[in-house]
């Protein structure tokens, strides 16, 4: 060491991460937070953080205006908060559909009205899309939809504000161990492990790990992504 200050990956940086209260979103708080970021956590759960509704713009307007009152900008939007449904697509209740694509469509799009006019050259947007935005599973008709859907906005999004100096990328997990999918993992982990290529599932910081390069600056030149973080499951045909 020659005593020059160690600082942090995101030293400094204003990150608005929504989904905050667990699973991949806290971890993504605290990873951010250890390399030096300042965090406006959001959910809709009672948390330590911020309360914030992604299907509302007024919920999205506050939010943007206390990160822009404690610190002048947003440079990094995570948006994280995901939600399923499971049902047979011919019996899928519209009501649910719509919810679905409410949360993990249309509060992204929100998400990213809000804070563009506050994001400075250099920030960016991560949105957190799923190996469901690539093919299906049994029953996910709505959650599938929306993350196929969260792809192309993301897609879009990439080329309307990359004058603007503001990258935009897609993350897209596969199974991870959160609340989401508990019921799923506690009954088939060492099926699911033991078919993918890495031979265990994903945990939280996985994918954190993956967002924080997004965040950083290391990703300078990278948007318009879709970053599969899934153990190598993509890189297989079907087993038979
Ligand atoms: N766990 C997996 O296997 C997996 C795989 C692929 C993609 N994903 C995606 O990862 C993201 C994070 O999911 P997770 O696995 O941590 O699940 P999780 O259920 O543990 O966390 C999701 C969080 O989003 C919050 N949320 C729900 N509705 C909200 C709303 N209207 N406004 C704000 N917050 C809301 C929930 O309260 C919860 O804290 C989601 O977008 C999910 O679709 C998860």
């Amino acid at each position: 060491m020659d005593g020059g200050q160690v600082t942090g990956r995101l030293e400094g940086k204003v990150v608005i991460i929504t989904g905050a209260a667990r699973g991949q979103g806290l971890a993504e708080a605290q990873l951010f937070a250890s390399e030096g970021a300042h965090i406006i956590a959001g959910d809709v759960l009672d948390h330590e953080g911020v309360y914030l509704d992604v299907t509302s713009a007024e919920s999205w307007s506050s939010a943007v205006a206390l990160a822009v009152e404690r610190y002048g900008r947003v440079d990094v939007l995570l948006n994280n908060a995901g939600v399923r449904a499971v049902a047979p697509v011919h019996e899928m209740p519209i009501a649910e559909f719509q919810r679905v694509l409410d949360i993990n469509l249309i509060g992204p799009l929100l998400g990213i009205q809000a804070v563009v006019p506050h994001m400075p050259r250099g920030s960016s947007i991560i949105n957190v899309s799923s190996l469901n935005g690539l093919a299906a599973n049994v029953n996910t008709s709505a959650y599938t939809t929306s993350k196929f859907a969260l792809r192309g906005l993301t897609k879009s999004a990439a080329l309307d504000l990359g004058p603007l100096g503001i990258r935009v990328n897609a993350i897209l997990p596969g199974v991870i161990r959160t609340p989401m999918v508990s019921y799923i993992v506690d009954e088939y982990e060492e099926r699911l492990a033991s078919g993918l290529p890495l031979g265990r599932i994903g945990e939280p910081i996985d994918v954190a790990s993956a967002a924080l390069f997004l965040a950083s600056d290391d990703s300078a030149w990278v948007s318009g992504l879709d970053l599969t973080i899934d153990g190598g499951q993509m890189a297989s045909t079907p087993k038979l």
